[in-house]
């Protein structure tokens, strides 16, 4: 070894010993006479002091140092002078005495600071990933990461869990999203899919009898790219035989409790985690996917203006559409700018509009402000007053309120009001960005209508199992019907998904059939799949943690490339490497492949 101990490991009870570090110049400080190192390895820092007094030719060398210079220095551990102690850094009460001092490497001037804390642009972060990598925050994260998945595969292996790799050349797989695509040189004209997720494999494991599998898996999907997506990210992919949901639900809220108190300080806001339906998440959050740490939920009012002189209301009952409000508490004093501004936000969303309905302050004589009472509002004069109080009593509304609306087809209302109960809760710091608020969405329907190829989807996938209860529905009513699946949701983003899927043939036709795939064509995607459930398959479940997603919520970071050694950009670039790349023409010719490039 070229160094005797970590930069983070000397402490006083070291005082007088000969040690030998190495690590990276993390900043100098010259004061003519003597000249201060602080010394970074990826453990921490240790003060270095180089005394012409004490060795000429290591002070000379100090001289020389600059940021980022990769050295090696034997010296003596002292404590630092009384009231030179700094208490933030693990090593603050030593210093060590530099005799001899090596530069092992030089280094250019990086393209931002390493020892700073600062902002800087994320395409140079990530141009320059690996000086990124020697940051602070990024150091924390990695490192982060590494323990909760360690934590994870020593949690799952003491509850008898085995760890089995599969293939990443494999099939396409039915996740919803698009493959990406391996050409074969060996089969000309034949591809190779990258897995959305081990899904049929983790299945076909269980047909294979190893119950308990489980695997940190990359995944691959080319879809759109947003802060909770990469192109390729890892799960926590699970799968176990005999069991129900709940026993699978009970087991992940167990790992995930442990992982929460074994790696965070974060308190976690309802244990055991709440569980919602789906239709009640829709109805109170407009999501899937609640952010339950605050209130604000939405409210519908149809029943109260479906006769009403307010066209934009009573046309959208009529339409069989949805309206909804929110009561932002407080918010009374909202200008119209401001009105205006949140208008546009849930036009982003789809909305035609906000409408709004402020709650003044009860009158008041003019000796206390003469305040006049009554409401402000875009749409209230086209009301009774009835009606009105009808719909602030709905929402709670009291003097000081603002209450917001919005009316469209019922999946709009629902995504651009739940965005702005989220935006707004954000913005009026209505949670603590601390606390940890886990929740289970189960009882999804089975199926979701696709309306541009007239046909069922699954809304899991398509080995997901419906309700026993619910199996007569398929044949008569298909959209009533709700499915094993559950979610896992933590402040506002689904961190898992899973289902109990279906083990018997007959009910795997059926599904088939029901979305459209006929089984010849079912047979050639998922022949393996359909062949390998003749020969006895026990009834089986799993589920799917993203790790990005998980990390990135217990980090406190935006975003999942923050939790991401080497993420890809927005665009699904990497940036450092400069992936994708154009290939030569050999390399085409051996694919069997040629350009078609307008
Ligand atoms: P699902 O598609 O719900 O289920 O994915 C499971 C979890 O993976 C994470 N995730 C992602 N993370 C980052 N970037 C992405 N592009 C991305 N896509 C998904 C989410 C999600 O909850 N095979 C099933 C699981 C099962 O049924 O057992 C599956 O993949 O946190
Ligand atoms: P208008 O009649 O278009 O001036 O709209 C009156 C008010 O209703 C304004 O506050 C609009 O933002 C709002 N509004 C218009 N369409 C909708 C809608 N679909 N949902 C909610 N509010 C709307």
């Amino acid at each position: 070894m070229l160094r005797t101990h970590t930069c983070d490991q000397l402490r006083p009870e070291y005082e007088g010993q000969s040690v030998t570090l190495a690590g990276w110049v993390h900043r100098r400080r010259d004061f003519g006479n003597l000249i201060f190192i602080d010394l970074r390895d990826r453990w921490g820092l240790t003060q270095i002091v180089f005394d012409p007094d004490v060795n000429a030719t290591a002070h000379r060398s100090a001289g020389e140092l600059r940021n980022e210079y990769v050295v090696q220095v034997q010296g003596r551990v002292r404590r630092r002078p009384a009231g030179q102690e700094n208490p933030a850094l693990a090593t603050g009460e030593i210093e060590l005495e530099g005799h001899t001092l090596k530069i092992l490497n030089k280094a250019k001037t990086p393209p931002f600071d390493i020892n700073k804390e600062a902002m800087v642009d994320e395409g140079l972060r990530l141009r320059y990933r690996y000086l990124d990598l020697r940051r602070q925050r990024m150091r924390r994260n990695i490192m982060l990461r590494h323990n909760v998945v360690r934590h994870i595969r020593n949690f799952l292996s003491d509850e008898g869990f085995v760890e089995i790799e599969t293939p990443i050349l494999f099939k396409t797989t039915p996740e919803g999203a698009r493959d990406y695509l391996v050409p074969s040189r060996v089969h000309p004209g034949k591809f190779y899919a990258l897995p959305q997720s081990p899904q049929q494999l983790k299945q076909l494991i269980m047909v294979a009898g190893y119950d308990r599998y489980f695997q940190i898996a990359r995944c691959f999907r080319d879809e759109d790219q947003r802060g909770d997506r990469q192109p390729e990210f890892t799960q926590l992919d699970m799968e176990m035989s005999f069991v129900d949901r709940d026993d699978i639900m009970a087991l992940i809220e167990r790992l995930m409790i442990s992982v929460v108190k074994n790696n965070t300080d974060k308190p976690i806001l309802r244990e055991p985690f709440p569980r919602l339906s789906y239709a009640e998440a829709m109805a109170r959050f407009g999501r899937d996917n609640p952010d339950i740490r605050f209130g604000m939920e939405l409210v519908e009012i149809n029943a109260l203006v479906a006769n009403s002189g307010f066209k934009v209301f009573s046309d959208t009952v009529a339409a069989g559409g949805l309206i909804k409000g929110l009561n932002a508490k407080g918010q009374g004093h909202y200008s119209r700018k401001q009105i205006d501004e949140l208008t546009d936000f849930v036009k982003d969303f789809g909305a035609k509009g906000l409408a709004w309905l402020a709650i003044d302050p009860p009158p008041t004589p003019p000796s206390e402000g003469g305040a006049k009472g009554g409401v402000r509002s875009s749409f209230a004069k086209f009301l009774s007053p009835e009606e009105t109080s009808a719909i602030i009593k709905q929402l709670q509304g009291e003097p000081g309120d603002l209450l917001l609306f919005v009316a469209d087809r019922p999946a709009v209302t629902n995504e651009a009001l739940g965005r702005l109960r989220v935006e707004l809760g954000q913005r009026l710091n209505l949670f603590d960005p601390n606390v940890l608020a886990f929740c289970w969405v189960i009882d999804f329907p089975f199926l979701v209508w696709n309306e541009e190829e007239k046909r069922w989807d699954p809304s899991h996938h398509l080995f997901t199992a419906p309700m026993d209860d619910d199996i007569p529905l398929l044949d008569s009513d298909p959209g009533r019907a709700r499915g094993k699946q559950y979610d896992l949701v933590l402040n506002g983003y689904e961190i898992a998904g899973g289902s109990i899927r279906i083990h018997q043939r007959d009910l795997q036709e059926k599904v088939f059939g029901l979305i459209g795939l006929d089984i010849e064509e079912a047979k050639r995607q998922f022949g393996h799949m359909v062949e390998a459930f003749e020969y006895g398959t026990p009834p089986h479940g799993g589920i799917a943690p993203g790790i990005d997603r998980l990390v990135m919520l217990l980090a406190g970071e935006p975003n999942i490339r923050e939790v991401i050694a080497f993420p890809k950009s927005q665009s699904a670039a990497d940036l450092m490497a400069g992936a994708p790349t154009e290939v030569n023409a050999q390399q085409l010719r051996d694919l069997h492949i040629k350009l078609d490039l307008e």
